[in-house]
């Protein structure tokens, strides 16, 4: 009998995770490393959470258990809040509170996914959904789309892809780590199409408030209100209000896969940490002020970033639509001789960019997209400008 399970052995490390910690322990050591691996902003949690917070502490009605599926006040309060930012109207028994949405991922393919059931996942795709699915005895099948296609998948893939054991289709727009928004026509043909076939949309909306210039966030189950009964809305406060350590997500699905939901959540975890839950009622409950100030300062660093990467031979980027991410593609590099070594793949490259320019970036490899690299701009301009440059020099 094996010591760990087939199921949990065959997880594959976080690679965003991994790099990120390499980056950080070459830190420690005192070596000059600028991470591009992290997928979180570098801005504090604005103040007037902070202060609920500290105050949420000091009221011993917080240092207990709440209900399983989140205070009542923040539930509804994210009913109000989804109305407000996206438009779609729900109840609050809809809505259960998760620790980050990273656990509404894998909470909402457990609750849905039987043996076998096959969820579409275009590619690239954020490293956690392939093994929430997996965990969940679900087979993910992954679409892949390319920069010369703008990384958005269309009906006629997931058409082609459809069988008779798809369950659901993964859906997230603005996208990590691509940073591509969809078009509000392209969120409603895809939506049509799986209402159509009865396919469930997960739409993961972490990133909603992150979109620049003429590109706007659309909400699927908004557009298309046939897919109330089956869709599952995935959201949290850790990209909008610069909070992705106080773990706190949710997920708004129909009544009864909320109350599945809830059911296993309260054997896993009872319930999301009283007060970060009080942090996230006074984010969601305030102004978006910060958030917008925060906005315009990524979507200033993706311009930035952009621009130094486009004008480094043989790198092909887009210029990020949303989110706070740049995935270039490295391809026509590969096999060509850097710094004494010749890497064939971007998991190669990427070893070589931390290893010669001590630049962390996460390879294609971990997002299903070979030949690709994300990086993220949630980091200081100076940081931002001085690692594009050490990576340019190691490239030309
Ligand atoms: C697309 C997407 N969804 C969900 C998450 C999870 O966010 P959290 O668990 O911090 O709320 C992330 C974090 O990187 C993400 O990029």
């Amino acid at each position: 009998m094996a010591r760990v399970s087939r199921k949990v052995s065959a997880i594959t490390e976080s690679a965003t995770l991994a790099v990120d910690a390499k980056a950080k322990a070459l830190r420690a050591a005192g070596e000059p490393v600028i991470g591009f691996g992290a997928g979180e902003p570098d801005f504090p949690t604005p103040p007037h959470i902070v202060d609920a917070a500290i105050a949420a502490c000091r009221e011993p009605r917080n240092h207990h258990y709440t209900p399983t599926a989140g205070l009542p006040e923040l539930r509804n309060a994210i009913v109000e809040k989804t109305r407000r930012d996206s438009g779609l109207d729900c109840e609050a028994r809809q809505v259960v509170v998760t620790n980050g949405a990273k656990q509404a991922v894998a909470e909402a393919f457990q609750a849905l996914l039987d043996p076998g059931d096959e969820v579409l996942l275009p590619a690239p795709y954020w490293t956690t959904y392939p093994e929430a699915i997996a965990l969940a005895d679900g087979i993910p099948v992954v679409l892949p789309t390319s920069d010369t296609t703008g990384f958005r998948v269309s009906v006629d893939q997931l058409e082609a892809a459809r069988t008779p054991r798809t369950k659901a289709l993964l859906f997230v727009s603005p996208s990590n780590p691509t940073g591509v928004v969809y078009r509000p026509a392209e969120v409603e043909a895809i939506g049509r199409w799986a209402a159509e076939h009865g396919v469930w949309v997960v739409t993961d909306e972490i990133y909603e408030h992150l979109t620049f210039g003429e590109h706007c966030f659309s909400s699927m189950p908004v557009l298309v209100p046939e897919l109330a009964d089956t869709c599952v809305v995935l959201n949290g406060v850790s990209k909008t209000y610069a909070m992705t350590g106080w773990r706190l997500g949710w997920i708004i699905a129909p009544p009864d896969v909320a109350a599945a939901v809830t059911n296993l959540q309260s054997h896993v975890c009872s319930n999301v940490d009283n007060v970060a839950q009080r942090a996230a009622l006074a984010a969601v409950t305030g102004d978006l002020d910060a958030v917008a100030t925060m906005r315009r300062a990524f979507e200033q660093r993706g311009r930035t970033m952009h621009e130094l990467l486009a004008a480094i031979p043989g790198v092909r980027c887009l210029p990020p639509e949303g989110a706070f991410y740049c995935f270039p593609s490295f391809e026509e590099l590969l096999g060509r001789e850097i710094a004494g070594s010749t890497p064939t793949t971007s998991l190669e490259l990427c070893e070589l960019a931390l290893d010669e320019a001590r630049v962390a970036i996460v390879p294609g490899e971990a997002f299903g997209a070979p030949g690709y690299a994300r990086l993220s701009f949630a980091l200081a301009d100076e940081d931002l400008v001085d690692g594009v440059e050490r990576l340019d020099k190691l490239l030309r």
